[in-house]
């Protein structure tokens, strides 16, 4: 059998031909390691023999999707899971992908399919509880707890499930290679394998993967072009909510999210989430600001608190949870120079109250307004939602889905939204839409 040999790197997967003391790639020192592909590997997926065919010629086969009763989860993947498809989950440990995956299991059982789910990071028993838990109790679901690959393969031979779920894919391993379990290269070569399990043998496959930062395990994100389906899985594991994104689908969209809570008996879907994250504002509170955000093609109204305080140091605190520090920076910079706040000898803190992370500029004139409000100490009117990115000089610039975004401040019942008067739609019913074109004219607006 013919073997093709490359040196891979254990920290960011990238692959190179020849040994180096550091990675050409991310410069890491001593991560190279010699990875052996055998040749005949690559076309076992594909049938025995192809020809090429013209293209009038392929008839589509409608990808057969199964249904579940997570209906959140159905729409992130645009219409249910496809059968054969091979799904990655990542996320960081204890956000909840065992439970979510323990819950898929239960509704692929539901529409009579054998489900067999390798457990490999926990016991039988530990996996039991949690299934006790989440009430799952199905006659068709195998718990299987084992690491080594070709066991794994070997009952998947002979149990011949419908759907197989591997949690995780960093504690699987197979001995003939040299690296550690849940290196790159050993990653790599799992996946590559339930690529095979899913296409060769039609098994619906689902991976679970984590996120570390350590760099001791690899990330999934090396996996991410073998896979159809990359989800990833956020939330603040101390905080209830959970969100669950496309980042990569092959059958379907990846603009969709689904949104869950964590309760006492696993994850709940979330049907109002602007409900959540306004739950616990206080109203007429200083450096406080609503905006409404896209999450997928659905609009979320967040709560922006801005604090800004005298500071104890020589050298002033910035800190920012839920957006990007270099915007806050931005933005402060942008109230100095045009509005003429100044803010040496203070300390700034933004965040989005709840722990969503935001990264769309949308939310710009929010952030701006918090800091301004809770500068000058004054509240912002509760009943307004604001919108808005922000320029260097100090203009507001359009921003994207409108209407969406209205409708929900109009659904949660707020009257008045200011906004770039480039983006002001036609007409929005009893809400009051008040067009801007610079920040100071905001603030002045907003901060009577
Ligand atoms: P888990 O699915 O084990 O996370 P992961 O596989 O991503 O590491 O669950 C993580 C947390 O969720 C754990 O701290 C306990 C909590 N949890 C609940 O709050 N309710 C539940 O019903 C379950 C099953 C777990
Ligand atoms: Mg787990």
């Amino acid at each position: 059998m013919k073997q093709k040999e490359s040196w891979v790197c254990s920290e960011c997967g990238h692959d190179q031909a020849k040994w180096s003391g550091s990675c050409s790639a991310c410069k890491r020192w001593n991560t190279i390691e010699k990875f052996i592909e055998v040749a005949e590997l690559r076309p076992r997926f594909m049938k025995a023999k192809t020809r090429p065919m013209p293209l009038k010629e392929i008839v589509l086969d409608k990808f057969d999707k199964i249904q579940t009763e997570l209906k959140e989860f159905d729409r992130v993947l645009g219409g249910g899971i496809v059968q054969g498809s091979l799904n990655l989950i990542g996320g960081d440990p204890g956000v909840g992908k065992s439970t979510l995956m323990l819950m898929i299991a239960k509704e692929l059982c539901k529409s009579g399919k054998k489900v067999l789910y390798v457990c490999g990071e926990e016991s039988l028993e530990q996996t039991k509880n949690r299934a006790d838990r989440l009430s799952v109790a199905e006659d068709q679901l195998y718990l299987y707890c084992e690491t080594l690959f070709s066991n794994i393969k070997a009952q998947v031979e002979e149990l011949q499930p419908d759907a197989l779920i591997i949690d995780s894919i960093q504690i699987v391993y197979k001995p003939e290679i040299a690296s550690l379990p849940g290196s790159v290269i050993q990653v790599k070569e799992i996946a590559m394998e339930c690529m095979h399990i899913a296409k060769q043998m039609g098994i619906t496959s689902f991976v679970i993967g984590h996120v570390t930062k350590s760099g001791d395990l690899a990330g999934p994100r090396v996996l991410e072009h073998i896979v159809d389906v990359v989800l990833d899985f956020e939330g603040d594991p101390d905080l209830g909510l959970r969100i669950l994104r496309a980042r990569k689908n092959r059958f379907g969209p990846t603009d969709e999210v689904a949104m869950f809570q964590m309760g006492e008996k696993g994850l709940e879907e979330v049907a109002n989430p602007s409900q959540i994250f306004l739950k616990e504002r206080v109203k007429e509170a200083t450096g406080s600001c609503i905006v409404p955000t896209m999450e997928g093609t659905r609009a979320i109204l967040i709560e922006i608190q801005a604090l800004v305080a005298a500071s104890a140091f020589s050298t002033c605190a910035r800190r920012a949870s839920g957006i990007d520090p270099n915007r806050l920076a931005l933005l402060l910079a942008v109230l100095e120079k045009r509005v003429g706040h100044h803010f040496h000898h203070l300390d700034v803190f933004v965040s989005v109250a709840g722990g969503l992370r935001i990264r769309e500029p949308a939310i710009d004139l929010a952030i701006a307004l918090a800091i301004a409000s809770s500068f000058s100490n004054r509240p912002i009117d509760p009943h307004t939602i604001v919108l808005g990115e922000i320029g260097l000089g100090g203009e507001l610039r359009s921003v994207p889905r409108v209407e969406s975004r209205i409708k929900e401040a109009k659904h949660m019942g707020f009257k008045r939204c200011i906004l770039p008067k480039k983006s002001l739609p036609k007409e929005m019913g009893a809400l009051e839409l008040v067009g801007v074109e610079r920040l100071e004219e905001a603030i002045e607006i907003i901060l009577k």
